[in-house]
């Protein structure tokens, strides 16, 4: 009893000395227990301030695009429906379409699309906030403040060096014509290659692939075509392996041309031409799929379908397997990705150097049926949509670290100065209940290219 009034039972412990390790022991599980709980918190809130950040990024992009098409892209109607009362004269011309007053070098409309030397994308140089955007149109500067020389072009990504290729037509040269009837031309220059860390900024790697001055018989000579160039690495050889578009100057010779290389900065050995699976083939693309096969997609039959065929396992030659996609549709510029066991394909029309609209397509086997989804493009207005933005479709770049995100690469050619062709890089954001609606439904609701800004500076 005199123990029990000596130790009140309000303190709850005993304060002998086992008792009091006791004590230590419980406090420190306590605090332990309050340190987990803590650092499981703060885990759950980075996951979560991640997702927000990666969704308030998308936003904000987004807000972008729509000031660009509404600030800076209004399109005034062109001059055919500016007097909607105005009779044509017999011999009269048809009035310009828009597009005709894209590609006519003298008109307004042109210049807005082909904004001036002063806009352009300097991320090495820029100084204020536009230098982190990328509005379709602008000129890219290189690390040397060059304008990239990339067209038609497609990006690698190399895991062994970590860094991004960009290979494409270099079109520094004189636009003419071969023939008075034929397609504006520059002469075969080479393939260029730009290497980046950070999809930003560009370091010019130099010419890859050089076309051939002298022997006129070589197909790379320089009043012949090279087009389309990508790049695919093979792990089984460890060599990169480059496939393009080698034609005559009227386009009748529509064949693919091989070379290869052990670094993916070159030089690229030119290894020789042919017809795949004795086929015409024009416009041209390789995938290669998430199993390491790879595949040549070509535009055959005068354009008026799309060949699918394996290339060999060393990445050299096609297969015999050919699979005809399209038929009678009359598309090129093939750009393929895959998302989710989903294979998708942008297509644009047949016009020559002019702008067209374009279509996505989709499969589950890559090598078909291929189902037509429709124009993929949202946002802007009528004639923007219809148009692909005034640009064609070259490469979709899946985006690193955003699962079901692509970068959509095009070309906005300039036919009367092919060297001031510019790039058009759209943010494609890919979601999956859009896919899957367009999927079902047959309507498209894939949101890319708004006018956009996708690549931002670390
Ligand atoms: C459209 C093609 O997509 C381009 O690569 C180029 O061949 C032009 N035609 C030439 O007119």
């Amino acid at each position: 009893m005199g123990m029990r009034s000596r130790h009140p039972k309000a303190l709850g412990f005993r304060c002998y000395p086992a008792s009091h390790r006791s004590l230590t022991l419980v406090l420190w599980s306590l605090a332990a227990l309050v340190v987990v709980v803590n650092f499981h918190l703060l885990i759950i809130h980075k996951e979560e301030a991640e997702s927000m950040s990666t969704h308030e990024i998308r936003r904000s992009i987004m807000r972008e695009l729509e000031v660009v098409e509404e600030e800076k892209f209004r399109l005034s109607p062109p001059r055919s429906r500016r007097n909607p009362r105005a009779v044509r004269r017999k011999g009269e011309k048809k009035p310009p379409t828009i597009v005709d007053e894209f590609l006519d070098q003298s008109s307004a409309v042109h210049d807005m699309f082909f904004p001036e030397l002063n806009t352009a994308v300097d991320p090495i140089n820029g100084g204020n906030d536009s230098m982190y955007f990328y509005y379709p149109g602008r000129i890219w500067l290189d690390t040397d403040g060059k304008p990239i020389q990339a067209h038609g072009g497609g990006v690698l990504y190399d895991k062994r060096t970590n860094t991004y290729f960009w290979y494409g037509e270099n079109k520094d040269g004189k636009t003419y014509k071969a023939h008075s009837k034929g397609a504006d031309r520059v002469d075969i220059i080479g393939v260029s290659c730009y290497s980046s860390k950070d999809l930003w900024t560009w370091k010019n790697e130099g010419l890859v692939l050089r076309g051939e001055e002298k022997n006129v018989t070589h197909d790379l000579h320089k009043s012949n075509v090279l087009e389309r160039p990508k790049v695919i690495y093979n792990d089984r050889t460890g060599k990169y392996v480059m496939w393009m578009h080698i034609d005559d100057a009227n386009y009748t010779k529509a064949s693919v041309g091989v070379a290869v290389s052990d670094s993916p900065t070159g030089p690229f050995t030119y290894l020789y031409s042919k017809r795949p699976h004795d086929c015409e083939s024009r416009d041209m693309t390789i995938f290669k799929d998430d199993d390491g096969k790879a595949y040549l997609i070509y535009s055959s039959e005068d354009n008026s379908e799309l060949h699918i065929g394996p290339l060999t396992d060393d990445y050299l030659d096609v297969t015999d397997v050919m699979r005809r996609l399209l038929i009678a549709q009359h598309r090129e510029a093939p750009a393929l990705f895959r998302h989710e066991g989903t294979y998708y394909m942008v297509t644009s029309g047949c016009t020559g150097w002019a702008p067209n609209t374009a279509l996505a397509h989709a499969a589950t086997s890559v090598m078909g049926p291929w189902e037509t989804l429709g124009n993929p493009c949202v946002g802007g207005n009528e004639v923007f949509r219809s148009t692909t933005f005034f640009s064609q479709s070259t490469f979709v770049l899946p985006v690193p670290g955003l699962p079901g995100s692509f970068i959509f690469m095009a070309d906005r050619w300039n036919p009367s100065d092919l060297i001031d062709s510019r790039s058009d890089v759209d943010a494609g954001f890919v979601n999956v209940q859009f896919f899957e609606f367009a999927l079902k439904s047959d309507k498209t609701l894939w949101p890319f290219g708004r006018g956009v800004v996708v690549i931002h500076s670390s």
